[in-house]
């Protein structure tokens, strides 16, 4: 793989200034964005009387924590547009989140907040290893999902020949990208296993292909998935990490020259680890739940928003704003079976250890009397592979779930595209226990 570091001159300036600068400057925007909640949107200033707290009373940035968090019921409740804190003709996007229950969750970008956000993704881009003149594959999907737009928008304002492929056609996604040339691909990582399956069903050789960086995000992935993806297009693979409610793809990202976990644009979104249980904030280093403040947006501040997102933060490497641990899943996605908690992820790292499995996957969470059962549905690597050979390879999977996890499931193993595809996000949990 090439050296795709970036070069010193061509960062923000504030990617690499001192803690007590970039402190300094989130103590002056927290300011103000408090100040903005609270005087333009109802809501905040209800949730804040009712707190007892006023934006004055923040001093330093520790003071935060003494403000009312705001939660999706929050926005769901003043659904569509209450949340905005600037009139609907200053507000040049909208986008939603699907919301699997009920309304979706809506949000709202002035033109400063569209500039913003393609500011963050063209930083992240640079972060990847992609440079001003890279043709980038967007393969996220366009439309009120944040990821194909925001990534669209980023690339072009760093200066790249963009692609706009949206998801889904895979055939064509390779044919574009190997005619075209792309040498950035930003997409899911589960798609991008899709893509891989493409480029051998039509004999390509992936190694060959032009990508050099892949930028992905929108869902949990490991390090092993990282791996089976570096090794398989000899191309560096990046975690981007974002969520509607704080302005969509490029919150945190990666750098390519480490690749130790999200750098967090700290200038934009001030990030507290809190106790998922109790809503106490936490010291840097410690797990719990993601909240953000946006410092800067104008139409849609966030206010200590609860992403349910589990990680922690560290300090700085390859730039001087903390990090946050790759995401290990959310809240909702934690399953508890017979006392044990589990995540998704800890079934894909122990999914890529064994040879004859591909790394797609899903989880089946059913109940037999008064028992949770989890099935695993996985697929076998090839077609021919001799039915001794699967049952090896099942076998194999449940006994490492069972060593590393600490839990018994039964093993589904299907042949090639046996499991659900998505062409976005992964659907890793199909719960079919009773309700209630
Ligand atoms: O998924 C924004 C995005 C688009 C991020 C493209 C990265 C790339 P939402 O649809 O609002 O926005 O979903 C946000 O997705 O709270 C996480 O649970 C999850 N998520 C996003 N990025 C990552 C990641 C977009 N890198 C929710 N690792 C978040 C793990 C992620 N989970």
């Amino acid at each position: 793989m090439k050296d795709l570091t970036p070069r010193k001159q061509d960062l923000d300036p504030i990617e690499i200034a001192s803690r007590d600068e970039i402190e300094a400057l989130q103590l002056q925007r927290l300011k103000w964005s408090l100040k903005h909640a609270y005087e333009n949107v109802p809501h905040y200033r209800k949730a804040f009387d009712a707190k007892g707290v006023h934006p004055y009373d923040l001093k330093q940035l520790s003071d935060l924590r003494h403000f009312p968090f705001t939660a999706k019921q929050d926005l769901r409740d003043n659904y569509p547009f209450g949340m905005f804190a600037v009139p609907r003709e200053k507000v040049l996007r909208i986008h939603a989140s699907s919301g699997t229950t009920g309304k979706p969750t809506v949000v709202g970008y002035t033109r400063n907040d569209l500039d913003v956000w393609a500011d963050c993704m063209a930083r992240s881009l640079r972060a990847s290893g992609t440079r001003p003149g890279d043709v980038v594959h967007v393969a996220y999907g366009y439309g009120l999902f944040t990821g194909g737009l925001g990534a669209h928008y980023g690339a072009e304002r760093l200066g790249c020949t963009v692609v706009p492929a949206s998801g889904g056609m895979t055939t064509r996604q390779v044919t574009l990208i190997e005619d075209f040339a792309a040498t950035t691909i930003m997409v899911t990582p589960s798609y991008m296993l899709s893509i891989l399956d493409e480029y051998r069903a039509q004999g390509l050789d992936p190694r060959r292909s032009p990508l050099e960086v892949g930028i992905f995000g929108a869902e949990p992935w490991t390090n092993a998935m990282r791996a089976e993806i570096e090794e398989a297009f000899d191309m560096h693979a990046v975690d981007i990490y974002g969520l509607s409610e704080v302005i969509g793809p490029g919150v945190a990202n990666e750098c390519v020259e480490t690749k130790d976990g999200l750098h967090i644009w700290e200038d934009h979104f001030y990030p507290e680890i809190v106790d998922p249980e109790t809503g106490e904030p936490v010291a840097d280093g410690e797990k719990g739940e993601l909240v953000f403040t946006s410092l800067t947006k104008e139409a849609f501040p966030i206010v200590r928003y609860r992403t349910r997102d589990l990680t922690r933060l560290l300090p700085g490497t390859a730039r001087s704003m903390r990090r946050m641990e790759k995401i290990t899943g959310r809240s909702d996605d934690m399953m508890i079976l017979r006392g044990v908690n589990v995540f998704p992820t800890q079934i894909e790292e122990q999914i890529l250890r064994i040879d004859g499995l591909a790394p797609h996957f899903q989880i089946e969470l059913t109940r037999e009397g008064r028992m949770d059962e989890m099935i695993v549905h996985v697929e076998a690597a090839a077609a021919d592979l001799a039915e001794e050979h699967r049952a090896n390879a099942s076998n194999a999977l449940r006994e490492r779930i069972k060593a590393v996890v600490g839990l018994t499931v039964k093993v589904n193993c299907l042949p090639p595209e046996g499991v659900a595809r998505s062409q976005g996000k992964a659907v890793r949990i199909v719960d079919r226990r009773p309700k209630g």
